[in-house]
């Protein structure tokens, strides 16, 4: 697994005008909340910082030792404020570049994830311990044509837990018995697409109910079984990205964002 910068995007940013603001350190894109409570501004030089102004994402990264930016607004950061006056956020729209918007978290079914393979300009899902990342900016390895283009419109957690490139790993999505080890890799592949990609929500298990499902076959039980268990997962992953958050984010972040930094910086 690579950890450098993919996506197309920072080309189109690198040439922007900036008008008289901060150059952003983050890379472009929209997330969720649970996404922005990682950029507090905590970790020494390489930190981030984004505002969240009524949906609004701004990146202060690059002016958090000036203005007493983080004693005024220290509070804000990797918080969405939604009780904030015009003039403060036309002051921050003249300060600083917006990354994105804050993204509301839903609920993707099965149904609507295998639909997200990005063909016919569909999205690009890719789902895994019952969270659901939009990988569209990652369409060159995600995308018709792309080497890891049977990840897309599935929960790819076996397959990405096991390093494995196997089409039978991708239809099989149970993370039984699999090793700590493996389960490890699941969860680095989860923080690099945390920092990478927006969080669009989480995998219900189940689609809109179907008549056909009062006789399913045993195979589709089976199915079920397995989805249920994701949603254990997802719930558990929830809180372990919380922890997460302030144990392991600033190393995370480090890594990652600093390799985007790099090649993104605007
Ligand atoms: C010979 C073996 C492999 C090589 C040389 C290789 C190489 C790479 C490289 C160079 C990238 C781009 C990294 C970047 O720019 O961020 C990449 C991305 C990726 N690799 Fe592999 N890879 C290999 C095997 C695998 C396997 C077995 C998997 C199975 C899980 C895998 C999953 C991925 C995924 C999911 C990405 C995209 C990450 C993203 O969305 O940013 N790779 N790989």
């Amino acid at each position: 697994m690579g950890n450098a910068s993919t996506g197309g995007e920072a080309g189109a940013a690198a040439e922007e005008d900036l008008g008289g603001r901060y150059p952003a350190k983050g890379r472009r894109r929209d997330m969720s909340l649970p996404q922005l409570a990682r950029f507090t501004g905590e970790g020494g030089e390489k930190a981030h910082a984004y505002v969240g102004l009524r949906g609004e994402i701004f990146d202060v990264s690059n002016a958090l030792d000036k203005e007493n930016l983080t004693e005024t607004y220290g509070a804000w950061f990797g918080k969405n404020k939604e009780d904030v006056d015009e003039e403060e956020l036309e002051n921050f729209r003249a300060k600083f570049v917006k990354l994105g918007k804050v993204i509301e978290q839903r609920v993707i079914s099965p149904e609507e994830l295998a639909t997200a393979t990005g063909e016919a300009g569909a999205p690009i899902y890719i789902a895994a311990r019952g969270l659901v990342f939009d990988v569209s900016s990652g369409e060159s390895f995600y995308g018709p044509g792309g080497g890891y283009h049977l990840f897309a419109g599935h929960n790819a957690q076996r397959a990405l837990a096991l390093m494995s490139l196997k089409p039978e790993d991708v239809t099989n999505t149970s993370l039984d018995g699999l090793d700590p080890k493996d389960l490890k890799i699941l969860d680095d592949w989860i923080d690099k697409y945390y920092l990478k990609y927006p969080l669009i929500g989480t995998l219900s298990d189940s689609g809109a109910p179907k008549e056909s499902d009062a006789e399913n076959t045993p195979d589709v039980d089976a199915k079920k079984d397995e989805e249920v268990d994701n949603d254990d997962d997802a719930a558990k992953d929830d809180d372990a990205a919380k922890d997460d958050e302030t144990a392991q984010d600033d190393d995370a972040v480090k890594d990652d964002e600093g390799a985007n930094v790099e090649k993104v910086d605007e």
